[in-house]
């Protein structure tokens, strides 16, 4: 999709839609739609009264229209608000698909501040996402989103949406990896996308096989592995920035990269088995999030690692009941196999940790036990820094995604207590979340860190907000503007 800004008036710019935003009760108060109800010849109006339509919040109404250059208008409803850059992105989105079918759309915003724009960019390009690549003849899309623009009375603004096309770029590019079928998406693809990004961008590549993860001695991650016929990656990408971008700090991202979890021999039901192949997201978010960190150049020295593998259950599958030393030294006692991501992140994350980080950062799909907590829309934030923990709030406040600090509760350490190693890997029945967040501080060391459980918002059976059903790429907006707000403010 071509996207462009454009200083020409509403009523003569050319789209098969116009998305224009309209403030409760805008149609009767503000003098620009007054005018452009004018030139329509009383059509909003009374599209509007047929339909109730009152500018409220969520209301949406398509007007087809004469008497201007575009072919239909497409009324959105911001109620009191929609001058926030998160509102911007919800306009986007919303308009984008409205006008996914179409071959051309317009857009209108409330504010015209550099955020918005970027904010407005990124939502028109993942508003118009669709995951078409397995399909063929009919079942492909016969026509495309090709051309949008933003019609501003400004006339730069053109830093704000290239910002805002390399975000949706590295969002699109999760959501894509997310969505991909487990059977083409094996660990060694994942690691393969991930360097073809790195090197589309300069970011520094370098993968350990398992020959590599054995001379770490990395157990816990290779466990997992045991019963796949598919050979483990763990991927290390890096970001040093150059000359005047001096770094002014490292941020180490680790991500969970589970191209299938089964649950293994502890086997998942059919239906709970099905979306597993969005056990990925975390190493997608983490891929998103160091390629765009770097083709904005920001200041800071960025390390993103992942531990891909599959969780199966071939004939030398790991058990309930084994023992296995991690890279860092503690042994534990396998309960559940389906309990398989902390394995893989604890070896990675003792990995991670030893580059000194200021600070360790982790996307996982989790735990289900987050999505009873916190519903499919927030993710858990568990941090041992309150520093990063709201400095990480205040970044996803902005960007419009949600998360929710969940407690790192002392009094169910006990739970990870085995009788006859260093630790358990599960804790008991209830607060399995924080059981899990617990398992993964064991092996951080005094690393300042914050993990973040993504099994609900990483990917959805339906569309809610401004994301799509199935991957959301949810995640990699908060961390760039996390990261931003470092570079301006230390
Ligand atoms: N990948 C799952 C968690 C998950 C569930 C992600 C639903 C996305 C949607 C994870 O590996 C898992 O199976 N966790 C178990 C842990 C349990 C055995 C302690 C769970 O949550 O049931
Ligand atoms: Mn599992
Ligand atoms: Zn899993």
């Amino acid at each position: 999709m071509k996207l462009s800004l454009s200083n020409s008036s509403i009523s003569r710019v050319r789209a098969d839609l116009l998305a224009v935003p309209v403030a409760l009760h805008g149609l009767d108060k503000n003098a620009e739609l007054k005018a452009l109800d004018k030139e329509c010849g009383g059509a909003l109006k009374a599209a509007a009264k047929v339909d109730d339509f009152s500018g409220k919040i969520g209301e949406t109404l398509r007007v087809f229209v004469s008497g201007i250059t575009a072919k239909c208008i497409l009324l959105i409803g911001v109620g009191e608000g929609g001058t926030k850059p998160r509102d911007a992105r919800a306009l986007a989105v919303k308009a984008a698909n409205a006008a996914s079918k179409l071959g051309s759309m317009a857009l209108v915003l409330m504010s015209e501040d550099d955020d918005s724009l970027r904010a407005a960019a990124e939502g028109l390009h993942c508003g118009a996402y669709r995951y078409t690549t397995y399909f063929t003849g009919d079942r492909l899309p016969k026509r495309v989103l090709e051309e949008a623009t933003i019609i501003v009375k400004r006339k730069d603004g053109k830093a704000a949406i290239e910002q805002g096309e390399i975000l949706a770029e590295s969002i699109m590019l999760a959501r894509d990896l997310t969505n991909a079928p487990p059977n083409d998406l094996t660990p060694k693809a994942l690691a393969e996308a991930a360097k073809a990004g790195c090197e589309k961008h300069g970011v520094t590549y370098k993968h350990f096989d398992k020959k590599g993860l054995e001379k770490l001695e990395m157990n816990l991650f290779l466990a997992v592995n045991r019963g796949s016929a598919e050979e483990p990656r763990m991927v290390h990408m890096t970001y040093k920035p150059s000359g005047k971008h001096k770094s002014l700090k490292r941020i180490a991202f680790v991500g969970k990269g589970l191209t299938f979890d089964s649950g293994g021999l502890c086997i998942k039901p059919g239906p709970a088995m099905l979306d597993m192949k969005c056990d990925m997201a975390g190493a997608a978010v983490t891929i998103g999030i160091v390629l765009a960190a770097a083709r904005m150049e920001l200041p800071i020295e960025i390390h993103a690692l992942f531990g891909a593998t599959e969780n199966m259950t071939g004939d030398a599958a790991y058990r309930p009941g084994d023992v296995f030393k991690s890279a860092e030294g503690k042994t534990v006692e396998i309960i559940n196999t389906d309990a398989e991501g902390r394995l893989v992140l604890a070896d990675v994350l003792h990995h991670a940790a030893k580059l000194e980080p200021d600070y360790m950062i982790d996307h996982a799909t989790l735990t289900g036990a987050c999505l009873v907590a916190l519903g499919p829309w927030t993710a858990g934030l568990f941090a041992n820094d309150d520093t990063l923990a709201t400095k990480y709030l205040e970044a996803a406040e902005t960007e419009g995604e949600s998360y929710w600090r969940m407690p790192l509760n002392d009094e169910l350490r006990d739970g990870l207590r085995s009788d006859i190693a260093d630790l358990k890997h599960m804790g008991d029945k209830h607060g399995g979340s924080i059981t899990a967040a617990l398992f993964l501080r064991e092996f951080v060391g005094k690393t300042k860190w914050m993990h973040l459980d993504i099994a609900g918002p990483a990917f959805l059976d339906r569309a809610h907000g401004t994301s799509p059903k199935g991957g959301t790429g949810f995640g990699i907006a908060t961390a760039i503007r996390f990261l931003e707000n470092l570079s301006q403010k230390s």
